[in-house]
C-alpha cells in the first residue's frame, strides 16, 4: 500500500463551516459493547432523537457494514482491526461532512478503537461503553448466536472464545442491564448538551 504520488486536496467547503451553519458540532459517537448488549438500539434511538431536534446523524452498523463495505472481513483479530480502521475512516468522512456518526462495533480491542480515536480531533471520538453482563447478554440472544457459539457452532465469538477489552476511559458508560432506553438516550442528550455538541 503507498500513498505515492497521492496529493490530498482540501475541500471548498469545510467542516468549521458546515459546523457553523448547522449549528452543532459533528462528532463520532462510538458505541462500543458485546453483541446483544443493545449498541445498535441506542444508536438507532439516538439518531432519531436527534433527527426529531434537526440534527443529521447516520447510523453505521455492524450487521449491515459487513453486508457491503467489509464484505468478506471475518472475525479474526487481523480482519476486526481492518473492519474497525475502515469503519473508522468512513466515521471521519461523516464528520467532516457535518454529521454525527453514530457507530454500532463490537470493536473488541483497545488498540483498535485508540487508533480511531486519534485520527479524529480531540473531541470528535466520544467512546460509549454499552455496558451489560454477558449473562444478560445470553438471556437475551436475538440472533441466537450466543446459542450457536456455545455449542462451538460459531468460532471466535466474542465474550465466549474471544475477548472483549471493555473502555478504560471511555466518555460514557450506559448499562443497558440497568437502565431503560429511555433513560440512556436522556443521558446520551445530556451529555451531548453539557459538552456543548448540540444547543
Ligand atoms: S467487530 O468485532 O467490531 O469487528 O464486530 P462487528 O463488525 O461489530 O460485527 C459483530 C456482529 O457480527 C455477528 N457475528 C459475530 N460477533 C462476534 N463474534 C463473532 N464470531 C461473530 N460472528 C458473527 C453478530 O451478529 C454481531 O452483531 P451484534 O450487533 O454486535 O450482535
Amino acid at each position: 500500500m503507498t500513498t505515492a504520488n497521492i496529493v490530498w486536496h482540501e475541500t471548498s467547503v469545510t467542516k468549521e463551516e458546515r459546523q457553523r451553519k448547522n449549528g452543532y458540532r459533528s462528532s463520532c459517537i462510538w458505541f462500543t459493547g458485546l453483541s446483544g448488549s443493545g449498541k445498535s438500539t441506542l444508536a438507532n434511538a439516538l439518531s432519531r432523537a436527534l433527527f426529531e431536534r434537526g440534527i443529521q446523524s447516520y447510523v453505521l452498523d455492524g450487521d449491515n457494514i459487513r453486508h457491503g463495505l467489509n464484505q468478506g472481513l471475518g472475525f479474526s483479530p487481523e480482519d476486526r482491526k481492518e473492519n474497525i480502521r475502515r469503519i473508522g475512516e468512513v466515521a471521519k468522512l461523516f464528520v467532516d461532512s457535518g454529521q454525527f456518526a453514530l457507530t454500532a462495533f463490537i470493536s473488541p480491542y483497545r488498540e483498535d478503537r485508540a487508533r480511531v480515536r486519534e485520527r479524529l480531533e480531540p473531541g470528535e471520538f466520544i467512546e460509549v461503553y454499552v455496558k451489560c453482563g454477558l449473562e444478560e447478554c445470553e438471556r437475551r440472544d436475538p440472533k441466537g448466536l450466543y446459542q450457536k457459539a456455545r455449542q462451538g457452532k460459531i468460532p471466535e465469538f466474542t465474550g465466549i472464545s474471544s475477548p472483549y477489552e471493555a473502555p478504560e476511559q471511555p466518555e460514557l458508560v450506559l448499562e443497558t442491564d440497568r437502565k431503560s432506553l429511555d433513560q440512556c438516550v436522556q443521558d446520551l442528550l445530556v451529555y451531548l448538551e453539557e459538552h456543548d455538541y448540540i444547543p
